[in-house]
């Protein structure tokens, strides 16, 4: 029996009040899906930027009518002061989600991604702190490993920003130690590697690059390899960043704040990603052609390789068994050969 299995007996037994920021997003969604079918009480706060409300249906098609209505829906900004207010009160446990994520969207506005990364994360962390919620976890980010060369990444070695959106994931950091140190607001960050799965948006040009090659192969469309192909990366399956935060969320006597990598501790080039989605595509849709790729020049702000330690998260919060990338992608790939028409919709 794993903590993570200890755990989900606990709150099965004694059910706790959460709140998910960024509910209606591709993780969030993630999150109220395994909580709801844990029979806890989720308040979900979210104001559609980039979620969606396909993703609600699609988890409220999933549970039972008794678990559904343990979920309440707060539309809403992370902005407004009074809104995150509102969003924290009675809660047990808040995992933080909401944010703009995406580098190249970060880089063309770097004002609107600090408004909501920045201004919202502090409304956020001060409406939790005054709430008195048991525990805060929120989404950190690999990018805030920006220049640092070594591999695999560490915790506590990172090196410059690259990015808009990796300064305010590392500000996020930032914040949350000076909340320890200054009123003893604890919190931990979960620094998110490349996480992939079922809901994630394979839209518009902001879209991550796993839904994106498995739209456009589905559809017979072209894909570009940005640089050689050998850029790589530590592709996290969605299911081992709810574990993370529902053991992070969970975890006691930490008397700091800290932060996690989230991964699997492995490294998959684009070349190699595009041959196993191209695998995978063909054995489940029996597709006779596959559109080969075409390399282009590197994209601004992008880390050339990642590759996590997962050692301080293993022990420390005894996440264990993580999903592979290779069976992740499987998973994901059905998914969205079954899913419903609405998620291809760009709207
Ligand atoms: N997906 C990844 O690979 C990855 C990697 C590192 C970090 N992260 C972080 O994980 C979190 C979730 O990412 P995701 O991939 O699910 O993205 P997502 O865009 O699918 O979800 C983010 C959600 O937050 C909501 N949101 C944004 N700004 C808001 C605001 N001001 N008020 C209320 N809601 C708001 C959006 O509408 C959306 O539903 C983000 O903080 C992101 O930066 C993700």
């Amino acid at each position: 029996m794993t903590r993570y299995d200890d755990v989900k007996q606990t709150l099965r037994n004694n059910p706790k009040t959460w709140l998910i920021t960024g509910v209606a997003g591709f993780i969030g969604s993630n999150l109220l899906e395994t909580l709801l079918n844990l029979d806890q009480q989720v308040v979900g706060l979210d104001n559609f930027s980039t979620g969606h409300q396909r993703n609600l249906n699609e988890v409220h098609a999933s549970v039972n009518h008794e678990r559904w209505s343990k979920f309440r829906f707060i539309e809403g900004d992370i902005r407004s002061k009074p809104t995150s207010n509102q969003a924290c009160q009675g809660i047990d446990y808040v995992l933080h989600q909401a944010a703009l994520g995406s580098v190249p969207r970060s880089i063309e506005d770097p004002i609107r991604t600090n408004e909501n990364n920045v201004t919202g994360f502090l409304n956020l962390l001060v409406a939790a702190r005054d709430a008195n919620v048991k525990s805060f976890t929120y989404a950190a980010s690999s990018s805030t490993y920006g220049d640092h060369p070594n591999l695999p990444k560490v915790e506590e070695r990172i090196g410059n920003p690259l990015s808009p959106y990796a300064v305010t994931k590392y500000v996020n950091e930032l914040y949350a130690n000076v909340f320890s140190k200054c009123y003893g607001f604890h919190s931990i960050g979960l620094r998110y590697f490349n996480v992939f799965g079922p809901r994630q948006d394979p839209n518009g040009a902001y879209a991550a690059v796993i839904p994106k090659w498995i739209r456009a192969l589905l559809k017979g469309e072209p894909i570009q390899i940005f640089g050689d192909g050998e850029t790589s990366r530590d592709f996290c399956y969605v299911d081992n960043a709810v574990q993370a935060n529902i053991l992070a969320a969970t975890a006691i006597n930490y008397e700091d704040s800290r932060v996690f990598n989230v991964a699997c501790g492995d490294r998959t080039s684009l070349t190699e990603l595009y041959s196993l989605i191209s695998t995978h595509i063909v054995r489940l849709t029996g597709q006779s052609t596959i559109a080969q790729p075409t390399y282009t020049g590197y994209r601004a702000g992008d880390v050339r390789h990642s590759q996590a330690s997962i050692d301080r998260i293993s022990f420390a919060l005894q996440y264990e068994n993580p999903i592979r990338c290779d069976e992740g992608l499987c998973r994901t790939i059905s998914w969205f050969t079954n899913c419903s028409s609405e998620f291809w919709n760009e709207a």
